[in-house]
């Protein structure tokens, strides 16, 4: 390195460089280990098929380390004609919990003793909690926290606030239905729904006229500003994927934030395109920590190590 005067100086410390390495290192170091497996082990799963991929045990056990709990999250692979079967295995076998994911969370739903408030309104099942009664027996407490994990993720990611604000939903499938009864849920003031299909939008906006009279829901594009855009289509997990906005029906800078459930790529060309028009945006990885945030509670009683749960499935979805 060469100075003004021409003299050789020594490098300086590149603060930058050093903040970034140490961000590494604790990527790529677990922050505690678990205790060994014996006799006093517990268990959970995720049942799901395919299930080769899924962070949550990553999440989950690094969860548990930072608690210091003596207890271990596995993934197993659970045909749909074996659920009933997996889970009263589980049952017997003293587990703590389970999570399902697809193709599960709907069957589960007729599997559980009993269901929490959660699981009956949006009619899907993604978290068993196994609960001794005074007789001895254990009883089985279905939950969902997926549409609470979006909308914790919303509001602690992307710093929304989701009462009174003004949102365009894309896609009406299973995710966007789920997203759209949760936004109307959290009394949004205006809800903007687009999808290919059409009827499918319009299914779930007179849905939410029925439920929730006071949001004003519209299907199609907005004319105003809006707080926030929110992709719940499949749109942009194929680097060929057309953008799931239609642009010149609503440029980008007519929102304050943008959101997209999928995270896997990180940044989406929604992503993108948001950001460089000035958009705070997030993807849907706050979703999946959330998620399992609020079953580990269900499970321990405890608040969770957000943090903690969220450098594990980072790590695991992005490294690997
Ligand atoms: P999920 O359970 O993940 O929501 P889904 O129910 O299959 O999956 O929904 C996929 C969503 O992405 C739908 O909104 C779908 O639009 P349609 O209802 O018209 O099928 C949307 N989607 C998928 N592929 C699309 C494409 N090529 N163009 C536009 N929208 C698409």
């Amino acid at each position: 390195m060469v100075g003004a005067s021409g003299q050789t100086c020594p490098p300086a410390l590149d603060f930058t460089l050093l903040i970034q390495s140490f961000a590494a290192y604790k990527l790529r170091v677990p922050q505690s280990p678990l205790p060994a497996i014996n006799a006093a082990t517990r268990l959970c799963a995720v049942l799901g098929s395919p299930i080769r991929h899924s962070a949550s045990p990553a999440m989950h056990n690094a969860a548990f380390a930072a608690l210091g709990l003596n207890w271990r999250y596995l993934a197993l692979e659970v045909d749909p004609k074996n659920l009933r079967a997996a889970i009263e295995g589980a049952r017997a076998m003293g587990f703590i919990g389970l999570n399902l994911t697809v193709p599960h969370k709907l069957l589960a739903v007729e599997m559980v003793d009993e269901l929490d408030v959660s699981a009956q309104t949006w009619g899907a099942v993604n978290t068993i909690k196994f609960v001794s009664a005074e007789n001895g027996d254990t009883r089985t407490i279905g939950y969902n926290t997926d549409a609470e994990g979006l909308a914790t993720s919303l509001r602690e990611d992307l710093k929304v606030q989701l009462r009174g604000a003004k949102v365009l939903l894309l896609g009406a499938g299973g995710a966007g239905r789920a997203a759209a009864l949760k936004l109307a849920e959290e009394n949004v003031a205006e809800l903007y729904l687009v999808n290919r299909t059409a009827s499918k939008a319009e299914e779930i906006a007179a849905e939410i006229r029925q439920r929730r009279p006071a949001v004003k829901v519209t299907v199609g594009y907005p004319q105003s500003t809006m707080d926030l855009v929110l992709n719940a289509t499949s749109l942009g997990l194929k680097a060929t994927d057309a953008s799931p906005l239609d642009a010149s029906q609503f440029p980008l800078k007519q929102t304050q934030a943008v959101y997209d459930m999928i995270y896997k790529p990180a940044e989406t060309p929604l992503l993108v395109a948001a950001k460089a028009a000035g958009c705070r945006t997030a993807n849907g990885i706050g979703m999946l920590v959330w998620q399992g945030a609020r079953a580990f509670t269900i499970w321990t009683s405890q608040p969770a190590p957000a943090d903690v749960m969220r450098m594990a499935v980072e790590r695991s979805v992005y490294e690997h």
